[in-house]
């Protein structure tokens, strides 16, 4: 069905909230997070504190997906290097006889559930306004910051801003989305007041636009900053990818000017068909891998895509998209490629005449044939034995001189495959399909 973006936010506003049964459940498991982290401290002997923060503390969590956040405050003189040892000690402490999965954000911290609630341990330290040393030091001063500054209305605007940001797939701070945080979208909404008004503005965001909740600056930036209310030194936006970025305003413009599919629940972008035409030059290299945790894994799959693009790019391949997937035991690399095959030939450059030594050795090595050139230079031609991509990844998985990251190399270079577009959905695998789609890119669409 399709209608326009304010009959959406109509029928949108009225499911974003969680009913009072699953807020009074939300709020039992809160308190027995508090209880746990009260009595782990005290077990402790360790002068902190604990506080909830993040969307629970503020109201800003969407039904179904509840996440409790709950602070170890360490006291005012405890160092960076010790947050993991005596804060972690905690936080398990605080879990104990749950599931814990330990995870890293820019600080580690674990995640465990309680009746099917998510709920998050933060150790962080105790700091006066701008004295932070770790990043979830700031967190109670955004928590005091957005229970002074929204208002009911905001806190529903802001749940509305979240189901967008995921149906659109721009939401999450992660590593493997690099998109929009929970508290990203609050400072968006603490600045614009409604999703309406922010769609509007955000449509004709400039480069350089540097956002802060109190006035819209001009500056020199590449690209929008987003400052933090609690820190202005801190930009929010420096976490989300330039691609989600241009993606938001993109959407932004479409959704104004058209008649839409509901934007709260679909993906308003869609995937190119994955035709003949596309497939013939996409390739997907799956391995195996070994990484337990999901950002590590993800920033060295990010790593390894680019890295081997470019080589591809310095060996005579035209890379034209490149775009890493993963789940918890395989990877997949997909990459549109306009040759498949590079030449056969290739010219290399000698040293000047004038070198009596170098222009030996250079004309001795074998070589097809060899030419002077009008700048005092020979100029050798030379057959190629590498041609196809799957011989030169070959050679990538042997000396790894093109920079697969060290905590993938072994088990990518013992388990490695490659598939062809054709193939890869012949397979019918799904982590090969998803990561082809992307690789393909979006179908085209009319102009808006
Ligand atoms: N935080 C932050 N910067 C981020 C992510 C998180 O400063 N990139 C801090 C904020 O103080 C935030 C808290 O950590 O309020 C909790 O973050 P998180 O649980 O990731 O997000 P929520 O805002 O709680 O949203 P969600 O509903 O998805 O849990
Ligand atoms: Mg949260």
């Amino acid at each position: 069905m399709l209608a326009t973006l304010g009959d959406w936010v109509d029928t949108a506003l009225s499911t974003v909230s969680p009913t009072k049964e699953e807020k009074a459940r939300v709020d039992s498991v809160a308190r027995d997070l508090l209880q746990r982290c009260s009595y782990a401290i005290e077990k402790s002997g360790i002068r902190a504190k604990v506080e909830l923060g993040g969307s629970y503390a503020h109201n800003t969590w969407l039904p179904g997906e509840a996440d409790v956040d709950a602070f170890i405050i360490l006291p005012e003189g405890t160092s960076k290097e010790e947050v993991p040892k005596i804060g972690l000690k905690i936080a398990n402490e605080a879990l104990s006889g749950l599931h814990v999965i330990k995870r890293f954000a820019e600080h580690p911290y674990l995640e465990s559930y309680i009746d099917k609630v998510r709920v998050d341990v933060v150790p962080c330290i105790e700091a006066k306004k701008g004295e932070w040393k770790t990043a979830a030091d700031r967190s109670p001063y955004h928590t005091r910051y957005m229970l002074s500054s929204l208002n009911d209305e905001k806190k529903r605007q802001i749940r509305l801003l979240k189901r967008f940001m995921k149906a659109q797939n721009l939401y999450g701070a992660e590593i493997k989305i690099k998109g929009f945080s929970g508290y990203v979208c609050e400072v968006l909404i603490a600045k614009y007041n409604t999703f309406l008004d922010l769609v509007q503005q955000a449509a004709e965001w400039k480069d350089g636009t540097i956002i802060t909740v109190q006035k819209i600056q001009e500056g020199k930036n590449e690209g929008i900053a987003i400052l933090d209310p609690v820190d202005e030194r801190r930009n929010l936006a420096r976490a989300i990818s330039n691609q989600k970025m241009a993606e938001f305003i993109h959407l932004c413009r479409i959704v104004q000017n058209r008649k839409i599919e509901n934007p709260f629940e679909k993906r308003l972008l869609r995937y190119a068909k994955l035709t003949k035409g596309i497939l013939e030059h996409a390739f997907v290299l799956a391995f195996e891998h070994k990484e337990e945790n999901e950002d590590i894994l993800w920033g060295e799959l990010n790593r390894t895509s680019k890295n081997i693009a470019k080589h591809l790019t310095l060996d005579g391949f035209e890379v034209l998209n490149h775009n890493a997937y993963a789940d918890n035991q395989k990877a997949a690399i997909a990459f549109l490629i306009a040759n498949a095959n590079r030449s056969d030939i290739i010219a290399r450059n000698g040293p000047p005449i004038f070198y009596s030594k170098e222009h030996k050795r250079f004309l001795s090595s074998a070589s097809i044939s060899w030419v002077f050139t009008d700048d005092f230079r020979t100029k050798r031609l030379e057959r190629r034995k590498i041609i196809s991509l799957k011989q030169i990844l070959d050679e990538y998985m042997t000396n790894n001189r093109a920079g697969i990251a060290k905590g993938l190399f072994q088990s990518a270079s013992s388990t490695w495959k490659l598939f062809s577009g054709n193939e890869a959905v012949k397979s019918g695998k799904e982590l090969l399909v998803k990561a082809l789609e992307a690789v393909a890119g979006y179908e085209p669409m009319d102009s808006y």
